[in-house]
């Protein structure tokens, strides 16, 4: 991408990486191995990300709703998050960038929790972008949360119903100081929001593309991008 291109960036980018069990059933392969090949376009896009300033990109990576499935699959996705952990986070300390993750984490299998928290502690001087990775995540959980901590506010007299506003809703999300995302991409050709971000979205850009998340890489991310800065954002407005 040329410097020209590098206008009207969106600053925040979301992905519903989706379709890891479709690419290995289509080729004869158990869905953990299509999880395990998934890991090389998370490297890709957030490689991709930092390269060209995006200061912040958040990626689903696991739903509220994700606890259904079997307990081999969940475990495998378990142990793959601690192996990418493991493994990514010196070039995220090399190139600035800082991991959070957002969701019910207290669900996280113990292991998981501890190298995620040591994932975060070690990225934490990171200045360039902003990588949360939501696990355990769901939007109307996320709602649900703030709605009580709001609740609890009100009945310690710390805050007047009248006084509720957006912002104060905004604030106790678990996204609490994070821009809205600009684009949010979902692979593997699904219509649908699957619980993620559902406040946050509301004047989000939304791009699917057939891809299924294992061959989803670089060059398709830019196209993303691209299409992107084609777009008009109105927010409501009329044109001039
Ligand atoms: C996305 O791929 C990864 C997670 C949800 C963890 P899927 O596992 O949902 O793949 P499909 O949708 O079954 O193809
Ligand atoms: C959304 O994908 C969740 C993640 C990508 C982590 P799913 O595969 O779980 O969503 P549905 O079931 O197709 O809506
Ligand atoms: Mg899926």
């Amino acid at each position: 991408m040329n410097q020209s291109n590098r206008e009207n960036l969106p600053r925040h980018v979301a992905v519903i990486m989706d379709g890891n069990g479709r690419w290995a059933k289509n080729r004869g392969l158990r869905r953990v191995q299509g999880h395990e090949e998934g890991a090389r376009a998370v490297r890709e896009v957030v490689r991709a990300t930092r390269e060209l300033g995006i200061p912040w990109l958040t990626l689903y990576a696991f739903s509220e709703e994700n606890w259904k499935r079997s307990e081999h699959e969940v475990k495998a996705l378990m142990r793959l998050l601690v192996r990418f952990l493991e493994k990514e986070t010196d070039e995220m300390m090399e190139n600035g960038i800082r991991l959070q993750a957002i969701g019910r984490l207290e669900k996280l299998p113990r292991k998981t929790r501890n190298a995620l928290r040591e994932a975060v502690r070690k990225t934490d001087a990171g200045k360039e972008m902003v990588l949360t990775l939501a696990l355990s995540y769901g939007g109307r959980q996320e709602i649900a949360d703030a709605v009580a901590a709001i609740a609890r506010d009100v009945a310690l007299g710390a805050l007047q119903p009248e006084n509720i506003t957006e912002e104060s809703l905004a604030g106790r999300l678990y996204t609490a100081g994070m821009p809205d995302p600009d684009l949010l991409v979902r692979t593997s050709g699904e219509f649908r929001i699957s619980n993620f971000l559902l406040w946050q979205i509301a004047y989000t850009e939304i791009y699917v593309t057939p891809t299924l998340w294992p061959d989803f890489g670089r060059d398709e991310y830019l196209k993303a991008i691209a299409d992107y800065q084609k777009r008009e954002r109105r927010f409501g407005g009329a044109r001039e």
